[in-house]
């Protein structure tokens, strides 16, 4: 048998866990659905800080987050932290099927396993003591790991965000290509964050010159954790409004959490993990990231958006009511207005989630399998997010391919979708995706090709900047797809090298990353659906 490295690059790591027509990629051979990791993390013996649960959806409507400025910024406290990671990562309901009963999120995630655990690091808030909190959603309250003194990082009020991953909880089920669904989870979570920070009237914006060790260091997660599965260090994320610092003082963080007494014991998610999965660390360790200048900001198009049929609803009600669909009904034609405002959604604007919390310029470009849309031909389009990606497309793929422009979608700044092959495509859409039915009966499915530059071969962090932002492209399609009365379900399970094929990608100039689908939902009515939280008392 031969010894796996203990370091692989983006690049072998990416092949190495594709999957073919007649290979699946390294997973388990067998599942016991009895002993599934716990999808809550807990830290035992920590000082907890429940936040108030929403009670009236209030005056902002989806429409709002669109429009910057239309929103007057929410007071930065306690209450309004808590409200943003109620509608980004708190619970939105859940399920029940016979004896089963399982947590569904406002933010989605491969197989429903969650592995993204959410952080608030705060100083100066009115009402909540200064320090590092873990976010719970199933409590819909905060455990404090560390407390600070203020006079350690000065008293201006300040909040940051953090993201980590427990890749475990992924790996248990899908193996060596968990890596990448943990990656795609946090760029949906990263992008619920965003949208949760719109609906308060603030912007969210990261800190990608943090290195990786430092985030691990100021979140508490390179600590000892006695056993249980270990988190790995996302990204940190500061929030910007009225009264609130700009934290751009990493020394000051960096100097507090190095003198920082932790608490908290964290849970055993898994006793008896049957598997085990080495090829993750060694990606993991092959794209941790050092300290770095901060990415570019991109600022996007100043265009608005074009109006969404639902935009009207309360903002609250759309990001709670997110969910996947488990089947779409084949005969469902998407209708015009909603393809069009579906991929003006896509176009990254001055302020408007999510794009307003990624940097730098679209790296992440979709390829559509148009089945069933009013006015448009069924088959392959693309839609170049960016005004030079329609020739960095036009010389990777297959040169046979007609590039049309179709003036009737043309989008903002002058970026516009090409239809590339008419055809029925509803067959090979659902091959290509493990012959998931989803992908053929929805009205429309996507393919997320990023551009794979060699900045990734010399900074490998970029791998999994690639993702997140493939990852928000979904949450923004989830949400969209909401609010034009339509469903989406993100598709991580997909042939890699028969979609490259099939496009007839050269050079791995372009991967596909994710796949997704949106269309008219069937509803299983024999799942029941129950409320969030019923289960707490928050008098
Ligand atoms: C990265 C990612 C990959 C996914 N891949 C698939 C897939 O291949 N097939 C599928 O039916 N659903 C897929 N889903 C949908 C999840 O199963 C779904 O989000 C999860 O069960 C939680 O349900 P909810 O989205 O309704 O909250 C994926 C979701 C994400 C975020």
């Amino acid at each position: 048998m031969s010894a796996e490295p203990d370091r692989l690059s983006p690049r072998a790591y990416h092949d190495r866990t594709k999957h073919q027509l007649d290979r699946y990629a390294a997973g388990p051979g067998t599942l016991d659905w009895d002993a599934q990791p716990d999808p809550f993390r807990r830290y035992a013996d920590c000082p907890e800080f429940p936040l108030a649960l929403t009670t009236a959806p209030g005056t902002v409507s989806f429409g709002d987050l669109h429009r910057p400025d239309a929103i007057t910024p929410a007071p930065v406290d306690r209450a309004g932290v808590g409200r943003l990671l109620e509608v980004a990562l708190g619970l939105s309901a859940w399920k029940q099927y016979g004896p089963d009963r399982w947590a569904l999120r406002c933010n989605p995630s491969s197989g429903n396993l969650h592995p993204t655990e959410g952080y608030v690091v705060s100083r100066g808030l009115p009402d909540l003591p200064d320090g590092v909190y873990h976010y719970r959603p199933d409590q819909h309250q905060l455990e404090q790991r560390a407390g600070f003194s203020a006079a350690a990082t000065g008293s201006a009020p300040a909040v940051l965000l953090g993201l980590s991953s427990i890749h475990w909880r992924e790996a248990w089920k899908y193996g060596e290509r968990a890596y990448r669904y943990c990656q795609l989870d946090v760029g949906h979570a990263l992008a619920a964050l965003a949208y949760g920070a719109a609906l308060l009237g603030w912007q969210l914006r990261p800190l990608t010159e943090w290195p990786d060790a430092e985030v691990a260091r100021l979140l508490g997660v390179d600590q000892p954790t006695g056993g249980a599965e270990p988190e790995h260090p996302d990204l940190l994320l500061a929030i910007e409004a009225p009264g609130v610092a700009s934290p751009s003082d990493a020394e000051s963080w960096q100097a507090w959490a190095a003198a920082a007494i932790w608490r908290g014991r964290p849970n055993v998610l898994d006793p008896c993990p049957l598997y085990q999965w080495p090829v993750i660390e060694a990606v993991s360790q092959g794209t941790t990231k050092p300290v770095t200048p901060p990415m570019a900001a991109f600022e996007g198009v100043a265009a608005p958006c074009l109006p969404a049929p639902e935009d009207t609803r309360p903002a609250v009600d759309l990001l709670r009511q997110r969910r996947s669909a488990q089947a779409y009904d084949p005969a469902g034609t998407m209708d015009f207005v909603a393809f069009r405002c579906l991929l003006d959604r896509l176009v990254p604007r001055v302020g408007v989630p999510p794009w307003s919390a990624l940097p730098e310029s679209p790296k992440v470009h979709p390829v559509l399998f148009v089945h069933r849309v009013e006015g448009m031909t069924p088959g392959l389009y693309a839609l170049p997010r960016h005004t030079d990606a329609r020739a960095l497309l036009l010389g990777a793929l297959d040169q046979r391919f007609a590039w049309e422009a179709c003036p009737e979608v043309a989008l903002a700044s002058g970026l516009a979708l090409y239809r590339l092959f008419t055809g029925d495509v509803r067959r090979v859409a659902g091959l290509i995706s493990c012959h998931q039915a989803i992908a053929a009966q929805g009205a429309v499915a996507f393919a997320l090709l990023a551009e794979w530059t060699p900045e990734i071969e010399d900074e490998p962090w970029r791998y999994r900047w690639r993702h997140w932002e493939a990852g928000a492209l979904g949450q923004a399609l989830y949400l969209t797809a909401e609010a034009c009365g339509l469903r989406g379900t993100g598709i991580g399970c997909y042939f890699d090298e028969a979609l490259h094929e099939l496009l007839g990608v050269r050079d791995g100039r372009l991967q596909s990353l994710y796949h997704f689908t949106v269309g008219h939902p069937r509803h299983d009515t024999r799942i029941q659906t129950l409320p969030p939280y019923a289960h707490l008392r928050r008098d």
